[in-house]
Formats: C-alpha cells, sequence, structure tokens
C-alpha cells in the first residue's frame, strides 16, 4: 500500500477517489511549517503539493519519496534541482488550471477597463447622479486594444481567444513558441518584447518565475510603456518588481495594475500595493472557481494513482 501525504488541503473530490482505491493511503497535512514537513514528508511514498515549500533540505531526509504530484502548474516551490538529483517525478495539473486564470484575466481587464469598483461604490454611497460629470480618460473600450500576452502556453493559447472576442489586437511574445502557432491562434508574434511594451495598452504575463523571469518588469520596463497602459499578473509574484509597480502607478508612469500574485504570500502588511488605489487584487485566486478548484484536485489524485499504477500520461511528468 503506498502512503502517500496530501500536502495543504485540497478539494474533497479528489480525496473520494483515493478513499476507493485499496492501494493507496493518505493523509492530509495542513501545518505547512518547515519543521512539521521536516519530519512528515519522509513518511511518504508520494505527495501531492498545493501550498508548502519543498527544500533540499526536506527532500535530503526523504529515502522513499518517488513523486510529487502538484495541485497547478507552476513549480516554484519546490527545490528542481533536488529533485531531478534523486530522481523524483514532479506531475502537473495542466488539463484543469488554465480556464479560470485565463478568465480571471479577463476580469481583471474588464473591471479596470470599465471602473467597476469605483462605479459600484458611487451607486451605494448616493452618488449616482454624480457620474455624468466624471472624468472618463480612466475608463474604455477593449475594441482596438493591444494586448501584448507574455508567456503562450495554456493559459496565454486560452486568453488570446477571450482577447480576439472582444476585437482586440493580440501580440504574443513568447521565445519558445513558433510565429506559426502563434498565427494559427489569430496572434502576431513579438521578436523584441521591449520594443512592443511601447504602444501596448495591456500588458498580461503568462509565463513561469524562475532566475530568467524574476523582475522580468521592472521600472525600466514600465517606462517604457503608454501612460494609460495597464499590466495584469495572474502568473506568479516576483515576475513584476512590486516596489517599481508602487512607483510607476503613483508617479503615474503607468495608469493600473490587475494583481493576483505577490513575491511573498501572503503579502506584508507594509507590502505598498496594498493601500494603492491604482491596483486591483485578488488573493491568488485565480483558480478559485467551483468547476476548477475540484476538476484540479481530481487531477491532482489522479496522477499520482496513475503513476504507481504506471498508467500515467508521459505529458503530465514535467520534463526537468
Ligand atoms: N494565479 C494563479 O492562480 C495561477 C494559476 C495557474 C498558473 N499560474 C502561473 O501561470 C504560469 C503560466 O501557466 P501556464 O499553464 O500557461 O504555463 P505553461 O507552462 O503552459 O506556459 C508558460 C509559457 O511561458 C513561456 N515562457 C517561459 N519563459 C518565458 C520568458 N522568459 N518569456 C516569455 N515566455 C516565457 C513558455 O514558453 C510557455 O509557453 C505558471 O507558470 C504558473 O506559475 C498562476
Amino acid at each position: 500500500m503506498y502512503n502517500i501525504g496530501i500536502i495543504d488541503k485540497i478539494n474533497l473530490k479528489g480525496l473520494e477517489i483515493f478513499k476507493k482505491n485499496n492501494n493507496f493511503k493518505f493523509e492530509v497535512v495542513t501545518d505547512l511549517s518547515k519543521e512539521n514537513l521536516l519530519k512528515k514528508i519522509p513518511e511518504f511514498d508520494g505527495i501531492t503539493l498545493r501550498r508548502g515549500k519543498i527544500n533540499s533540505e526536506i527532500l535530503s531526509k526523504c529515502k522513499k519519496l518517488k513523486v510529487i504530484s502538484r495541485h497547478g502548474v507552476g513549480y516554484d516551490n519546490v527545490d528542481i534541482d533536488f529533485i531531478k538529483k534523486k530522481n523524483i517525478k514532479l506531475l502537473v495539473t495542466d488539463s484543469s488550471t488554465s480556464t479560470s486564470p485565463a478568465e480571471h484575466i479577463m476580469y481583471m481587464i474588464l473591471s479596470i477597463y470599465k471602473g467597476v469598483n469605483f462605479f459600484d461604490s458611487m451607486v451605494r454611497e448616493g452618488n449616482f447622479s454624480k457620474a455624468i460629470n466624471l472624468d472618463i480618460n480612466q475608463n474604455f473600450e477593449l475594441f482596438n486594444k493591444k494586448i501584448l500576452v507574455f508567456g503562450f502556453g495554456r493559459i496565454g493559447k486560452k486568453l488570446i481567444k477571450k482577447c480576439l472576442g472582444f476585437d482586440m489586437i493580440v501580440n504574443v511574445f513568447d521565445p519558445f513558441v513558433d510565429e506559426k502557432i502563434i498565427k494559427s491562434f489569430g496572434g502576431e508574434k513579438v521578436l523584441d518584447f521591449k520594443e512592443s511594451l511601447k504602444d501596448t495598452d495591456i500588458l498580461s504575463l503568462s509565463l513561469p518565475l524562475n532566475d530568467k523571469t524574476y523582475n522580468l518588469i521592472s521600472l525600466n520596463e514600465m517606462k517604457l510603456m503608454k501612460k494609460n497602459s495597464i499590466i495584469i499578473n495572474v502568473s506568479r509574484g516576483g515576475i513584476v518588481n512590486e516596489k517599481d509597480l508602487d512607483f510607476a502607478l503613483k508617479k503615474k508612469i503607468i495608469s493600473y495594475a490587475g494583481i493576483d500574485v505577490f513575491e511573498k504570500e501572503p503579502p506584508d502588511e507594509s507590502n505598498p500595493l496594498l493601500v494603492n488605489k491604482r491596483v486591483l487584487l485578488s488573493p491568488h485566486a485565480a483558480t478559485f472557481t467551483k468547476e476548477c478548484l475540484e476538476n484540479m484536485s481530481i487531477e491532482t489524485v489522479k496522477n499520482i494513482i496513475n503513476f504507481f499504477e504506471n498508467t500515467i500520461d508521459k505529458s503530465k511528468i514535467v520534463s526537468l
């Protein structure tokens, strides 16, 4: 019988699958402190992993761990070099984790472009009639606006269809995706993203965090952008430099931002973005829909079962 650690709770739908399979027993671990993970993880043959940092110190104590099944597609919370050395396999929920994030990007763009929060509080606060005198230079149509989709993987490919549905012009920066593929989706491949930033209205990030992408969008990049441009980050905190973003918004170098992910989560109270009125925030919640969380939980568990039963689809295993 395989002993599986569920590191951080997941939707019950996945756990029900485990309960019906006699080859597996599982334990849900909710204390994600390093001390507890150091104690618990070496007990398991495999783990599912939502939040929680799996570093080399923890991994070096694991003598039987064969597989980590991520509840998600990013894996910046795992020491990749170490698991590669120890031949521990990494699985991701690539089928279920892109629709809701792509919709979340659209939600942020639309909320910002249409002044959603602002209008809502106007009505509630009895300022209905004042709307007519508003400076409408911050509300826009999506029609004919240029979006730069930065990273054209699963989320980027879902996003482009929604943008084209709104008659937007879609530029794509992803050096690892062929121009023909981007064209077949209706986008234009960009070779020099800094050049493209100059006439971008909306920059949306859908790429992984790694050494090369950390602080990729900093003040220098923001300074290239138009004054009324916006940045949406639903990928990973750290890709956009948070202090620079706060500065650029305060100095009106760019206009607005939608931020779902933070360099430190939860963000410190002192994080300036928390009090910056020109940022729409969400708590790393782009996957927080009924459908997405149920499907991710099911896929996370099926991946680990299929791994041990040797029926895993190779595409679920991240090539490291
Ligand atoms: N906020 C959330 O809840 C949430 C949910 C899902 C995914 N994510 C994050 O979004 C990221 C993207 O998800 P996905 O499913 O589309 O991943 P994916 O692996 O399918 O696609 C990522 C794309 O980024 C491209 N890329 C890598 N480095 C790049 C670079 N330096 N410049 C431009 N492009 C680059 C890759 O070629 C790839 O096409 C994930 O890495 C994950 O961290 C966040």
